[in-house]
Parts: C-alpha cells; sequence; structure tokens
C-alpha cells in the first residue's frame, strides 16, 4: 500500500481484504480466506447477510438517524429484544457504542450507587481501552497512560476463588470479570469460581459485571456466557457480535439498579441509533432461532474433538469463543494457516491460536480447519 495517513498502532498483517461473503473474505490479491477471526469476534452472522442488508437498508431509506431525545421504535424494539435475551430480572438496557464504554458506564453506575473506591478484577482479563475500563484491565502498565488509576483495582488470579473471596471487602463497588476471557486466549472461568464471585459480592453489597463484550452473544453457545454456570450477575456489558458489525454496545441492567437512575446520569450521541438498533434485533432473531444456539455448541464441541492435531496440543474454550494451544508459537501457526486459507488470531498467551468466527459457520468450514492443521509440517527439533 501506498503512504499510510493512519496512526501507525496496529501491527498490521500483510493482508488487504476487500470483501466478503458468509465466513469468507476476500483478499485485493483474489485469494479467499475462512474467516476464522471474525472480525475479531464481531461479523456474528458473517458477511453480506441478506436479512442484514435487507434491514439495514430498509432503515437507512426511513430514517437514519436520530437523536436519544426522542422515542424511536427500533430502539425501543432492540432493547426489548436484549432484555428477553439476558438473564431473568436483567430487563433495563442502555445502547452505547463500544465494548469499552459499556464497560466505564457499567463501572460508573457501581461507583455511583455506593461510596467506595476499589474494583476486583481478574488477571488476564481485558475491559477495554477507557480510563475506568483500561484500569481494571490486566497488564495495562504497557498502554495505559493515564497518570493514576480513577480507583484502586485488586487482582485475582482466574480461578482461584480463595484470593477473590479475600479480595472482596466492603470498599470494592464492583467485581468485573470475563466469564471466558477473550483476549487471555479463549479461557473459561470455572463455574466454582463464578458462583464465589456471586455469592461474595452478595455479601459485601458489591455488584458483580460480567463483562460479555467478546464471549456473550451466543458466542459460546448459550445467549450469554455466565448463563451455563447458573449465575446471574448485577449487570452484563456486551458489544462485538451485538449488532453483526455495525458499532454498537449495551449495558444490561434490572430495574432496581436502570429505574433511579435520573436523567443525565448516562448519555450518548450515537448509542441506540436506528442503524445499529436493526441489526441489534436481527442478530437476536438469529440467536433465538430453533437450533441456532445448538449449532454454535455443537461446532465449538466438533473442533475441540477434532482439532487436537498437527501443531495443535489441547484446546480450550467453549461454543466458537476458543484457543487452540500450540506446540509452538502461535504467530508461526497463524501464518501456516494463513498460507493454507485460515484466517485465525492470537492472544496475549504466545501459544494460543484464537477461533471467534461467524456464529453461522459451516461444517465445512470446521472441516478445512481440521485439514489445514493437519497439513502443517511437524515442530522442527534441533
Ligand atoms: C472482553 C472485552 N471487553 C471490552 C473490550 C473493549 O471493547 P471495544 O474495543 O469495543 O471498546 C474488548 C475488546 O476486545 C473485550 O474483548
Amino acid at each position: 500500500m501506498s503512504e499510510s495517513f493512519e496512526f501507525p498502532v496496529y501491527k498490521r498483517l500483510d493482508l488487504e481484504i476487500v470483501e466478503g461473503s458468509g465466513s469468507r473474505v476476500r483478499t485485493s490479491g483474489g485469494r479467499e480466506l475462512i474467516d476464522f477471526y471474525g472480525g475479531h469476534a464481531v461479523a456474528a452472522l458473517g458477511y453480506r447477510h441478506a436479512g442484514m442488508l435487507e434491514v439495514l437498508r430498509e432503515q437507512a431509506e426511513r430514517l437514519h438517524f436520530q437523536t436519544n431525545l426522542v422515542e424511536l421504535e427500533v430502539r425501543h424494539k432492540a432493547c426489548e429484544d436484549l432484555a428477553r435475551l439476558a438473564p431473568p430480572g436483567l430487563d433495563r438496557v442502555f445502547l452505547v457504542n463500544s465494548g469499552a464504554e459499556a464497560n466505564e458506564n457499567a463501572l460508573r453506575l457501581a461507583f455511583r450507587e455506593r461510596d467506595r473506591d476499589k474494583v476486583v478484577a481478574v488477571e488476564g482479563g481485558f475491559h477495554g481501552r477507557t480510563a475506568a475500563a483500561g484500569a481494571c484491565s490486566h497488564g495495562r502498565e504497557s498502554w495505559y497512560a493515564f497518570p493514576r488509576a480513577p480507583f484502586d483495582v485488586v487482582w485475582a488470579p482466574p480461578d482461584d476463588r480463595q484470593a477473590l473471596a479475600a479480595a472482596v471487602d466492603d470498599r470494592t463497588a464492583a467485581v468485573i470479570l470475563e466469564p471466558v476471557q477473550g483476549l487471555a486466549g479463549s479461557r473459561e472461568l470455572s463455574t466454582e469460581f463464578l458462583q464465589v464471585a456471586r455469592v461474595t459480592t452478595e455479601r459485601h453489597g458489591a455488584w458483580l459485571i460480567a463483562d460479555e463484550v467478546q464471549c456473550g452473544m451466543g458466542r459460546t453457545g448459550t445467549a450469554f456466557a455466565i448463563d451455563a454456570a447458573g449465575v446471574v450477575p448485577d449487570v452484563i456489558t456486551t458489544a462485538k457480535g451485538l449488532a453483526g458489525g455495525f458499532p454498537a454496545g449495551a449495558v444490561i441492567a434490572p430495574a432496581r439498579i436502570a429505574d433511579s437512575l435520573p436523567p443525565g446520569a448516562l448519555g450518548t450521541t450515537f448509542g441506540g441509533g436506528p442503524l445499529a438498533c436493526v441489526w441489534i434485533s436481527t442478530v437476536i432473531e438469529h440467536l433465538e432461532a430453533s437450533g441456532f444456539l445448538e449449532r454454535v455448541r455443537h461446532l465449538g464441541e466438533r473442533i475441540r474433538h477434532s482439532c487436537r492435531i498437527g501443531p495443535v496440543v489441547d484446546v480450550q474454550g467453549r461454543g466458537l469463543l476458543l484457543g487452540l494451544r500450540c506446540d509452538r508459537p502461535a504467530t508461526q501457526v497463524l501464518a501456516e494457516l494463513r498460507h493454507r486459507g485460515i484466517l485465525a488470531g492470537g492472544a496475549t498467551d504466545p501459544e494460543i491460536v484464537r477461533l471467534m468466527p461467524p456464529l453461522n459457520l459451516e461444517d465445512a468450514d470446521a472441516c478445512a480447519l481440521e485439514e489445514a492443521l493437519a497439513d502443517i509440517p511437524a515442530k522442527e527439533t534441533s
């Protein structure tokens, strides 16, 4: 490519994508790749989805934008759909634009409700790059440029129930965690750990915030990942696949939290815009269709069982948020996979290849992944 006018803040792949269809994308050089990266878990229904295109066009022609100061039927519907998808009792929705913004607002609400100064977060967790969300993102020291965090953060190692219970006290406004940690490499937190998070937060009057920005919206084979543990948090945040690629995030909370907020307590210009809303409703319509989430679970199980092959020594994660643990640096395996027509992602764990493809992936795509992995030569031993 010629001179770039963008900030050089991404380590770009040597790849220009020009179009997509279903689970496949095409490069400027005319190569087709199966997109196991999913635009970073965003393209929930893949590319050029006929239903999504139809509602987007129809809405854009009718009314492409309006402010949150007016009623919008499509916003009302998107919030109603999301409340129905969420665990019972979480039936109020505040729509924003991104995952970080959703977490920033959830944390703001937790502090607003109580006079406390501390958050408990989990090592390996990532919650975004804004001031509060970034403060609870593990390893922030490498990129967080603010002089200090806005509150104290105490870290608990994943699945260390004792450390978690000991970290939560009467100064704690909230525990924030990803039920399946995405950037860490699709690492599941155990049911027992999530249960301890619920019990200890309740005991100390703190909130449990489930960051489902990456693992929510059907990605792990249930509507939200925390559903599988039978734990109902105080707040769920979500984004990424929420609107299938239109920028959107959401804070989902019970009426007891939301209904006491005065006008002006939260706000956004673009959040809840009509184009995002019609895609939110379309994504949810698919998640709720008979057999859809069952298929996500089936594909996840299939990949878990059949992809322990070639360089892969273990598979972690759930549904279509999976981490392939490799016998060599993931960067090498990713390059080999790209060479064989598969686009996947990395993680902060350098030996994990992360899969987060469109949720309507075909069995043939999973089969192609298996074949590509099997085709990668064994690690060279010196
Ligand atoms: C779990 C989680 N939370 C929050 C974020 C931040 O979301 P965004 O990049 O939309 O601000 C991410 C982004 O990767 C994420 O994976």
